[in-house]
């Protein structure tokens, strides 16, 4: 059976986190991701602490296992209003992206919090561990959404060896095999993101999730003009025409203001359908293996038992 040290300190069956994605992973996938054995997270970048609270309750109801809050903490002020909401809610686990919160991690730790890090560099992960973060994950270039340079198959040895801390691996893990990849790199666990976009509970765009089934490895591009900083997502020609001039990009949160202005940001389909010739649609390299839709319980199970085949594979040119 499938199982690492992170499912005793997650309370989880397999070793597999359901990435924080801001707008796409929320109540129905965080919990469809729970129900099949893994962690759900609620992707909660842009939920005001009401909506927040909300999305906990919603949650909730559709599962009793564990799951955790995912928040984007470059700015203390953008997650201090959500603090007292996780803690009244009683959340468990909480998932720090593009910063450590290191200001909140004490007070977090009184309520009985987990901290988890996303680190795209061996330096941000020993920063994490040393503020008192609980586990890292070491989140390889190839992730959707914001991202750093260094490729997985590099960085996450690098972060293992780095750090006493659990490490967990991200970026490009779309299939079973990537996950077997992850363990053997020394992770304990994998977080899977683009993928799970590919699901009916995933919040997006019906424009969006064809865009992931028509995408090859090569479709998609590291660019600041839709933030500020660089975030990987499915190459357009609004993306082109910024990085034509790239001095012309605000930094971070400034170009988010341009980019609510020239409304590319609705990739959640909650305003109607995108325009993929202009319209934020972040995505892994991992997308040129998006080949169907289907149930995150489905794609889940399957996920593992591919895991267990190509550890099976593994095994068997050993001898
Ligand atoms: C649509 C989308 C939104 C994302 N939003 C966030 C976010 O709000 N917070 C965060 O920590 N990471 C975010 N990420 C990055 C993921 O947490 C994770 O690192 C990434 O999805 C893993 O790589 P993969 O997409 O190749 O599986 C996002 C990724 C995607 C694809």
């Amino acid at each position: 059976m499938l199982r690492t040290e992170i499912c005793d300190y997650f309370g989880i069956e397999y070793p597999i986190m359901l990435a924080g994605m801001g707008g796409v992973s929320m109540h129905r996938l965080a919990a469809a991701v729970s129900n099949a054995g893994g962690l759900g997270v609620i992707g909660a970048a842009g939920l005001d602490p009401q909506r927040l609270r909300a999305e906990i309750r919603a949650t909730r109801e559709l599962t009793a296992k564990p799951f955790a809050v995912d928040l984007l903490a470059p700015l203390p002020e953008m997650i201090r209003p959500h603090v007292p909401v996780m803690i009244d809610e009683g959340v468990e686990i909480f998932v720090a992206g593009l910063a450590v919160p290191k200001e909140f991690i004490a007070t977090m730790h009184e309520h009985g919090m987990k901290v988890v890090v996303m680190c795209g560099k061996v330096r941000h992960a020993q920063k994490a561990e040393a503020a008192g973060a609980d586990v890292v994950v070491a989140q390889g270039t190839e992730a959707g959404g914001h991202t750093g340079e260094v490729g997985a198959l590099a960085l996450i040895p690098q972060v293992r060896d780095a750090v006493r801390i659990p490490v967990l691996a991200a970026g490009g893990i779309s299939d079973g095999r990537g996950v077997a990849a992850a363990l053997a790199l020394g992770a304990c666990g994998a977080v899977v993101g683009t993928r799970f976009i590919a699901t009916p509970e995933a919040q997006a765009a019906q424009g969006y999730r064809e865009a992931l089934l028509r995408a090859a490895d090569d479709s998609t591009v590291r660019t600041r003009c839709y933030t500020g900083k660089p975030a990987r997502c499915i190459r357009n020609p609004y993306i082109v025409e910024w990085e034509q001039d790239p001095s012309r990009i605000k930094p971070f949160p400034e170009q988010l203001g341009v980019s609510y202005r020239n409304k590319v940001l609705d990739y959640d389909g909650k305003h109607g359908d995108i325009d993929p010739l202009r319209t934020f649609m972040p995505a892994g390299q991992g997308a040129g293996l998006i080949r169907q839709i289907e149930s995150a319980a489905e794609l889940f199970a399957r996920l593992v038992a591919e895991t267990e085949a190509a550890i099976g594979r593994l095994r068997q040119i050993v001898g």
